[in-house]
């Protein structure tokens, strides 16, 4: 008797994923294999990675083409919270994982399996946030975790595949960890594991080097909708053409990286080099154009919200009652955030120039310095009286 009969694996086509196909077999007496891939953009082949699930013993490859539920329902609302991790890292991997789980669940009620599994080791970040979201979705299913308990190295990792018919890879592997999907790409390992080391420029594939990037500025008009990105210079588009093309024109200006050395749930710091060329810069358009159409509190109030749903993201929490009640807070908030914000993108910074809407709460004639100026200056005299008698009172407590 196993530890499960029939298991949906979560399937990316390299080597630990397909070992784990006959490791469950033959190791853990799993009947049967279900694979699943996800198509998030990150630009693979899928037909390959599908026939090769077939090749290592999978009865079912199932291949999921999950990039615009990806960008409309967990990246565009993770732009509405304005979410960055310890500030930096707008989540592009952490994003993908709870909608991965979801597809996960969904293959393992059709097709009638116990169990789900995956090949993440027991040190990072992915691991919590499958096996939490599969929690949350389906508590009855079990989770097979093979990576996290073979201990094999990747020789070894690759002389178990060849027992059992998956050939080693033909390409030296990349020195490389790498993650990546339509929002961005992740890198870490080899050189990048000495934190005082400079990043190879031939590990960037998203954003071009400041060097190679054009002379002269580009604007970019981005367009919101509450709160969320509808069209660039004026051309509606939809989510996924919006990423697409906005990835380009901010990464061949070179905007968009980041190296961070941030800090994992399961307690270790780790240095990480992101590319997130439109994720960034949609963060901080839709934020300029909050700043315009939201009161003073609603804007300070949020940004308190946003730190909180950042971590919760990173950590695993995507479906949780806090999450939720979030994204309701959130969700009222985004009903003002309609209008255009301009960016200028030139040699590695995008610059936010200008912002425009029909809801918007700045008043030109309480504003301005000009003759129009509608303010009541003698009116700030009795409200500073008010405002600062607690200061002046501890004061003069203080002065006896
Ligand atoms: N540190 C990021 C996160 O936890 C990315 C993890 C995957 N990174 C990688 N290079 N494979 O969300």
């Amino acid at each position: 008797m196993g530890r499960a009969k029939k298991v949906v694996l979560a399937y990316s086509g390299g080597v630990d994923t397909s070992v784990c196909i006959p490791y469950l077999m033959h190791e853990w007496g799993v009947e049967e294999v279900i694979t699943l891939a996800a198509d998030l953009g990150q630009g693979d082949e899928l037909e390959p990675i599908r026939k090769k699930a077939l090749d290592s013993g999978a009865s079912v490859s199932l291949v999921a083409d999950a990039t615009a539920t990806f960008i409309k329902d967990y990246a565009f609302p993770a732009i509405q919270a304005n979410a960055l991790y310890e500030n930096r890292y707008p989540l592009s991997t952490a994003l993908a994982r709870p909608l991965i789980a979801k597809l996960l669940v969904e293959a393992a009620k059709e097709y009638g399996a116990d169990a789900i599994a995956h090949g993440c080791t027991g040190k990072g970040n992915d691991q919590v946030r499958f096996d939490v979201a599969i929690a949350a979705l389906n508590p009855e299913l079990k989770i097979l975790t093979p990576a996290r308990e073979w201990g094999f190295s990747r020789e070894q990792s690759i002389e178990y595949g060849e027992k059992y018919g998956i050939p080693a890879p033909v390409k030296k592997k990349s020195p490389y960890s790498i993650d990546r999907n339509l929002l961005g790409m992740a890198v870490e390992a080899g050189v990048l594991e000495d934190p005082y080391a400079e990043p190879p420029e031939d590990i960037y594939r998203m954003t071009k080097a400041i060097a190679d990037t054009p002379d002269e500025p580009e604007y970019v008009e981005i367009s919101f909708v509450k709160g969320l990105p509808v069209a660039l210079n004026g051309q509606a588009l939809d989510p996924v053409a919006l990423v697409t093309q906005l990835n380009q024109m901010v990464g061949d200006r070179g905007i968009g990286r980041i190296d961070m050395i941030e800090n994992r749930l399961v307690g270790i710091k780790s240095r990480e080099i992101y590319e997130t060329p439109a994720l960034l810069v949609l963060i901080d358009a839709h934020r300029d154009l909050e700043s315009l159409t939201l009161t003073a509190d609603v804007t300070q109030y949020k940004r308190s919200m946003e730190e909180t749903y950042s971590r919760l993201v990173y950590n695993g929490l995507w479906y949780s009652p806090l999450k939720a009640a979030i994204d309701a807070f959130i969700a009222q908030t985004q009903e003002q955030v309609t209008g255009t914000v301009r960016v200028k993108l030139f040699k590695g910074s995008a610059t936010i120039v200008g912002r425009k809407s029909d809801n918007s709460l700045y008043s030109l004639d309480w504003a301005t310095y000009g003759e129009e100026d509608v303010f009541d200056h003698k009116a700030a005299e009795g409200f500073i009286y008010i405002w600062g008698l607690p200061t002046r009172l501890w004061s003069a407590q203080k002065r006896g």
